[in-house]
Parts: structure tokens; sequence; C-alpha cells
């Protein structure tokens, strides 16, 4: 995995985060010092995407990026069939994503789609998982990508959903980011590096309130959801149909 070294020289200008090759080249070690709880997060949905896979329909991983997901699913599922659309705008992540699902054994399981998430066709799905990659939708286009997931699931089908989120309360807000900081920093960042890198991400990615996604969700259609996985602001929710 080659290390994430992207913000650590001092930088004129921030030019806004592209998920460019550079980036898809150290996306894997940016992840996982950069989300906390990464890799529970995936493991868990693995479980998850298992138990409410329903025989016949899709799997969808929206935004996929290096298809982590995708290889904690192909250890969960063994030899056992099942079907994934995993959808990403960004070539160069595909490109990863597609020699890292050969290793996994995915074989012709998954389906690699390079579109973007708000146009790409979505049916006959029993799980629907959208990664920390909402947050850089428009929030205008973000409630009809919802309503089309809802739209796209069977009965019983499940949404999966993790974000980057912000509280309204400026206070605890800045707990969160100060917790998180200091979460990069324990994994290597530089604060240099750090606040670059929030620089550049500030006019790409947006998050929003737990209680806005709610709202979503629930507006969707999702009569049933839960927050099943929380870090100052990161969160994971389950919907159900
Ligand atoms: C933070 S990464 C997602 C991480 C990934 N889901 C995971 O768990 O490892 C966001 C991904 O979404 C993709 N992306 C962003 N906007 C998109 C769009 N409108 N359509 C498709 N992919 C998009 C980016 O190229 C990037 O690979």
């Amino acid at each position: 995995m080659k290390r994430d070294t992207l913000y650590d020289e001092p930088r004129r200008t921030a030019a806004p985060f592209e998920f460019n090759r550079s980036v898809a080249a150290v996306f894997d070690d940016m992840i996982q010092r950069s989300v906390p709880l990464y890799a529970e997060i995936l493991n868990r949905e693995a479980q998850l995407i298992a138990t409410h896979y329903q025989r016949g329909t899709r799997i969808y991983d929206l935004g996929c990026s290096t298809g982590n997901l995708g290889v904690y699913l192909c250890r969960n599922m063994g030899a056992q069939p099942f079907e994934m659309i995993a959808v990403d705008s960004a070539a160069p992540m595909l490109e990863i994503c597609a020699g890292k699902l050969a290793d996994a054994g995915a074989g012709g399981r998954v389906t690699l789609v390079h579109d973007d998430i708000g146009l790409v066709a979505l049916e006959n799905a029993s799980v629907i998982v959208l990664n920390f990659t909402l947050q850089f939708l428009p929030l205008t286009s973000r409630d009809r990508l919802l309503a089309r997931i809802f739209d796209a699931l069977v009965p019983g089908g499940i949404l999966l959903l993790a974000e980057k989120t912000i509280h309204a309360d400026d206070d605890f807000n800045r707990l969160r980011q100060d917790c998180h900081h200091r979460f990069k920093q324990e994994n290597g960042y530089s604060a240099l590096a750090v606040a670059q890198k929030r620089e550049a991400l500030e006019t790409v990615l947006i998050p929003e309130s737990e209680d806005a996604h709610g709202q979503r969700i629930s507006a969707a259609g999702f009569g049933c959801f839960d927050i099943w996985l929380k870090w100052f602001n990161f969160s994971a929710w389950i919907g159900r149909k």
C-alpha cells in the first residue's frame, strides 16, 4: 500500500480536492488513516450484506473507489454466488478496483461501472451501499438519489450509508473536528497536512448533520432506519424497505 504524503509539503494554493490518479494511488492508505473505524465499518457491512442479500437480486456499491467493500464481501461470501454492481466516476479508482477484486476471487460476480451515481440505473437491489460518497454530491441532488435508492430496493432490501457529519452546535462541531484531527495526527499526518487537506476539501466535501440525513432517509420512504455506528463526526446508517 503506497503511503499518502500528498499534503505533507507546503502548498501555495489549495486546489480543490479531486479523485485523480495521484489520490487513487494512495487512497487505501489515505482512507484508513483518515476515517476512524473504516475497517470495522466495511467488515460489519459485508456481514450485513451477506445476511440480507436475496438470491436473484443485486448489490450496488455506489462510489466504490478501490473496491475495499467488494474485497470484504468476497471474504464473507466465500464461493457463494452474488451479483454486485460497483460504480465510480473516477477511472483511476476503477483500474485499481479491478485488480483487487480479481485477487480477492470476485470472478464474474462484480461488474464495474464507470459512471455518475446520480445517473446510473438502479434496479432489483436487495442491498445498496453508499459509503462516504453522498457528501461529494451537490446538496440539490441528494434527495433524488435517496428516493431512487428506495425505489430500486426490493421489499426487505437495505440501504447502508456512511458519512462524515457536522453538529448544529458550534462547540460540539469544533469538538468533533478536534477529535478527528487528533485521530489523523495519531496516524502520522502532520498538522500542516491536516490543514492543507481540510482546505482542499472545503468546497468539495459538504457534510450534513445526522438529523438532516435522518430526515432525508425517512422522506425517501424508509420507515425503519438506525445509526448502527457513530464516532464524533462519522456515522453509519442502516435503513430497511
Ligand atoms: C471517499 S470515496 C468512497 C470510499 C469508498 N466507498 C470506500 O468505502 O472505500 C468517494 C468515491 O466516490 C466517487 N464519486 C464521487 N462523486 C461521484 C459521483 N457523482 N458518481 C460516482 N462516483 C463518485 C469518487 O471518485 C470516490 O472514489
